[in-house]
């Protein structure tokens, strides 16, 4: 199980209003109450900040605000000794316009650096090298740089510089960067864009009609992967893990990140299941639609929210905590990793940012205000406003009723059970908006997404209830 923690969000622990290391080390014993294996931190390097740490302009130092490498030593300790392990977030698709390497690469057609980023000619017309364009306000994707007259690659913001993954001095240098992490007693890395790296080497433009907005070389990006895989292998025990933020929306193509099935990623987010509606054919046509598509050895994930998209309670559920209990049951009884966003555990809606509050470059902050750890949010002046506070940690835990006792108690049973923690999943017959499987020999695992009463298995189910149960 892993918990993902939006660093600046989290806790703050020095009263600025920023989440930050020493906060994640202070809350350590939450986590480890809640049951949590692995926490992975959204990027804590170096950044200008303009995309929130995804841009990031020295990979080897912490971010002043959020502590220092020495920090992060500690916490990689103070986790360890609870049982618990760190995944850091790596972003090798671009750097910030400000990392010392495009600072110089854009000098001149001659600078050292100037092959670690992608290129292009104005043509004839005057117009872009291609068509591609960049995810954020889907303009061109290229940038004109005075100094030389070339117009460089970015997939996401003008500061978002991509690297040029066919360069083997870039390949070279993240084999470097990795294992600096890796050596520093990380469990793995979350690869950010992982789907995307490398790019069409001749730079042919996308199809008018194609859902992409740059042409990816898919080969070559699985190459990569592979190199990456042999790397983290090459580690030995503890086993460290790959996890891919593959944004794909066909789960045949999403399993093809898994290669053969243990020689690319260890794990890849499965966005089909993230977006899918909280109604029970249309999640159990996703889940088994993955096993079918997945090679054998691939061991799914399965996240529900995340600090890219909107809350899981609010978009799936309405707010309903009927709904969102039902949402928490199915993330942690399928067979595969479940990865939790901070402040699901607590049924948190997103927030209703003030347009005059608003930070991110695609306002995505109503899914990244604070963390509610009291009634009063128990924050100074934070860099998002908090929402909701009705749903926070403190209450939540005094209540044995509450929706964060219903989670760690749902977390509790999947590691004692042997059942929910292995590949098997039989999917039973039921009434129509019931979901049930068994898990192993004796698990039975029931959920009723429907406004009707129903009876599963001799089980009788209220609307929006779910169960498990040994059987
Ligand atoms: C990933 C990150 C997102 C970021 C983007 C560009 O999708 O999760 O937050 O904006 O990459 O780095
Ligand atoms: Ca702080």
């Amino acid at each position: 199980m892993i918990y993902q923690v939006y660093v600046r969000s989290f806790a703050d622990s020095n009263g600025d209003g920023i989440g930050d290391l020493r906060g994640v080390i202070d809350r350590l014993d939450y986590l480890n109450w809640l049951g949590v294996d692995v926490v992975w931190l959204s990027p804590v390097t170096v950044s200008p900040d303009k995309d929130w740490g995804y841009d990031v302009a020295d990979y080897r130092d912490v971010q002043p605000v959020f502590g220092s490498l020495a920090d992060f030593d500690e916490l990689v300790a103070r986790a360890r000794d609870r049982g618990m392990r760190i995944v850091v977030d790596l972003v090798p698709n671009h750097t910030s316009d400000q990392h010392p390497w495009f600072v110089d690469a854009r000098r001149s057609q001659t600078a050292h650096h100037r092959h670690w980023y992608i290129w292009g000619d104005r043509r004839a017309d005057g117009s872009p090298p291609n068509n591609w364009r960049s995810t954020f306000g889907k303009g061109s994707a290229w940038q004109l740089s005075p100094e030389t007259g070339q117009l460089y690659l970015h997939s996401f913001l003008p500061e978002q510089v991509d690297l040029n993954w066919w360069n083997p001095a870039v390949r070279d240098e993240f084999d470097e960067i990795m294992r600096f992490w890796l050596d520093r007693g990380v469990a793995g890395l979350r690869l950010d864009v992982a789907h995307a790296i490398v790019k069409d080497r001749a730079l042919r433009d996308v199809a008018p009609s194609s859902e992409n907005d740059v042409l990816v070389d898919l080969d070559e990006t699985y190459a990569v992967l592979r190199r990456w895989r042999r790397l983290v292998d090459a580690y030995g025990e503890p086993d460290r893990i790959l996890l891919g933020e593959t944004w794909v929306m066909e789960l045949e193509r999403l399993a093809r990140f898994y290669g053969r099935g243990r020689d690319q990623l260890h794990l890849a987010f499965n966005f089909p299941f993230a977006f899918s509606t909280l109604r029970a054919e249309c999640l159990a046509d996703v889940v088994e639609r993955t096993f079918a598509a997945f090679p054998e050895e691939a061991w799914p994930v399965w996240m529900l929210s995340n600090h890219d998209i909107p809350r899981m309670a609010t978009r799936m559920c309405g707010g309903d905590e009927r709904k969102i209990r039902c949402a928490l049951l199915l993330l942690f009884t399928l067979p595969g990793t479940a990865v939790l966003y901070q402040g699901d555990e607590l049924g948190l809606e997103q927030a209703a940012v003030p347009p005059d509050r608003v930070r991110d470059v695609d306002k995505r902050d109503g899914c990244r205000t604070p963390l509610p750890w009291t009634r009063d949010g128990g924050w100074i002046d934070p860099w998002l406003p908090l929402g909701e506070t009705a749903r926070n940690v403190a209450d939540e835990r005094r209540d044995p009723g509450s929706i964060l006792s219903f989670a760690r108690g749902l977390i509790a049973r999947r590691r004692a059970s042997d059942d929910l923690r292995s590949r098997s999943y039989e999917r039973l017959g039921a009434p129509a908006g019931v979901w049930a499987f068994r898990r192993g020999a004796s698990t039975l695992v029931a959920v009723n997404l429907s406004d009707r009463p129903a009876t599963v298995e001799g089980h009788p189910l209220n609307p929006w209830d779910g169960v498990v149960r040994d059987v």
